[in-house]
């Protein structure tokens, strides 16, 4: 039995689907019941807990072969670093409890670092603690191609806002590489080492201004990249209602990306390329 959380999310109904379609038993776990029904409909068994409640979460996860797991975003909370610390310990507990022998959790590039990255701090954390209860496979992913999203609406206007420069080039990844590569993870099981790292990109970097050209190219009207200084990060983020201290978190961590702080490891790490090019991404994402 493969257990699932985030099954709601970005990357969690991909590990899900990957595996129901391959046959594999799977149990998703969520925190409102309703949403899981598509899921039970296609043979998913349900578990409800928040991943904060140790003895639900325990209960969701006993049995399992491996497990999924992710740090929630807590884009509105005043405290993100100590919520995600509650649902650290409480992943962390509720896996020992369980006695998962796999998990494989969703990372991030530059997680190698305990600080100064904004939230992938929290991951650097995860990790840690996880890989003391259990065999670990960390999925480090680079930069969701997603992500890209939140700048689609000033296209219209012929610009694509960034807070990065426009011709840094940076590891991205596809969201449904993400839970393609998670899935096979969780099905090839650790393999005998207590704890493995995938780094996780997209065929190639991409730059704010490859980004822009992608755009220009489907919709095909003119679009170009526009760069707004890191001072700009928290007063736009909060005023999409997130709270300052996760907009500074944010700011933090778009620093790091230039400064070159959110790298790869490397080293003992396994690179793994996922296939789906940003032009796909950006079409779909375009489409909404
Ligand atoms: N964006 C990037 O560039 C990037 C890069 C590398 C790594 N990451 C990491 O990716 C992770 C996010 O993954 P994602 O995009 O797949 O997730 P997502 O789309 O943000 O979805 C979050 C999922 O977690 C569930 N959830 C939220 N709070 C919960 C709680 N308290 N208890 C149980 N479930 C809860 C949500 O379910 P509900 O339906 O109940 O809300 C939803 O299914 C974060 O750890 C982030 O740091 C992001």
């Amino acid at each position: 039995m493969y257990v699932i959380t985030g099954v709601t999310g970005n990357t969690g109904a991909v590990v899900a689907d990957t595996l129901l379609t391959a046959g594999k038993p799977v149990r998703v776990v969520v925190r409102d019941a309703a949403r899981a029904a598509p899921w039970r409909a296609r043979g998913a068994e349900v578990a409800v807990a928040s991943l904060e409640d140790t003895a639900a979460l325990t209960a969701a996860l006993r049995g399992a072969t491996g497990a999924y797991l992710l740090v929630p975003p807590r884009l509105a909370s005043a405290d993100p670093a100590g919520e995600n610390r509650a649902v650290v310990a409480s992943l962390a507990a509720a896996t020992r409890a369980a006695a998962v022998p796999h998990a494989v959790l969703l990372s991030s590039i530059g997680a190698q670092h305990p600080d100064g990255t904004g939230p992938i701090a929290t991951l650097h954390h995860a990790e840690a603690a996880l890989a003391e209860v259990t065999a670990l496979t960390a999925v480090r992913a680079a930069y969701f191609m997603e992500n890209w999203g939140a700048s689609l609406g000033a296209v219209a206007r012929g610009a694509l806002p960034t807070f990065l420069p426009r011709a840094l080039a940076i590891p991205m990844i596809a969201t449904r590489d993400i839970g393609t590569t998670a899935a096979a993870a969780l099905v090839e099981g650790p393999g005998g080492e207590r704890r493995r790292v995938l780094e996780l990109a997209g065929p190639r970097p991409y730059s704010a201004d490859d980004v822009a050209a992608a755009v220009a190219a489907i919709t095909g009207q003119p679009v170009a990249a526009a760069e707004a200084p890191l001072d700009a990060v928290v007063p736009t983020f909060t005023s999409f209602g997130i709270s300052a201290t996760m907009a500074a978190l944010y700011r933090e961590m778009y620093a790091a990306i230039i400064a070159g702080r959110v790298d790869w490891e490397g080293g003992a790490t396994r690179a793994v390329r996922g296939p789906t090019p940003l032009e796909d991404v950006l079409r779909k994402l375009l489409a909404r």
